[in-house]
């Protein structure tokens, strides 16, 4: 008898990026109080290119979290940060249930310590580049190292109004999507000051 549903019980058994990448900046945890699970995930992003080059994990976790991980960095592995379009969780959810099938709320914990784990392991390369950042005004994108006044002079030079054009113009905001807000502040503020 089979203990996983079929397509989680056929990526348990053939696991493909458990381990720890060599060259690592980016590490991130997602554990679970539900079952004292963990992941932690380990990703090699280029610093130039912003591509991430590795990424594997380790968990303490049962089939149905090691299968979701699995699946996880197979799909970021060799992408730009920009590629991920922000890594938003909803997106990641339904690529990973059309790989490894729904997961039934009792299981729902296992995805999302994976998708904590993402988050985390982004939020500590955001760290490095902000210790690596030497510039006048505040970091506005750390996934991309963009400035404050970089977005600003988009937004006035090339009338930019939405975060996406913002994205299309520097990258800024298509990483981890965490800065998006901040970008659509200063179009506001922009817009408020300078009106048509
Ligand atoms: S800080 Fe990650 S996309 Fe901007």
């Amino acid at each position: 008898m089979n203990f996983y549903p079929k397509e989680i019980g056929a990526r348990f058994y053939a696991i493909r990026n458990s381990g720890k990448a060599e060259r690592t900046n980016a590490v991130g945890t997602g554990a679970s109080f539900t079952c004292g699970s963990f992941v932690r995930f380990y990703l090699e992003i280029d610093i130039e290119t912003k591509e991430i080059k590795e990424a594997k994990f380790k968990s303490n976790g049962c089939g149905f979290a090691l299968a979701a991980a699995d699946v996880l960095l197979d799909k970021i592995k060799n992408k730009r940060l920009n590629e991920l379009h922000g890594a938003n969780n909803d997106e990641l959810k339904r690529e990973i249930e059309a790989a490894l099938g729904s997961f039934e709320i009792s299981r729902r914990h296992c995805l999302e310590i994976c998708l904590d784990a993402l988050h985390r392991s982004l939020n500590d390369f955001r760290s490095f580049q902000i210790e690596e950042f030497q510039g006048e005004k505040a970091l506005i994108c750390t996934c991309f190292g963009v400035a404050e006044e970089t977005v600003e002079r988009l937004i006035a030079g090339e009338n930019a109004e939405s975060v996406e054009e913002i994205g299309k113009l520097c990258n800024a905001g298509t990483g981890c999507g965490s800065c998006q807000f901040l970008i659509q502040e200063l179009i506001d503020i922009h817009w408020l000051e300078n009106p048509y």
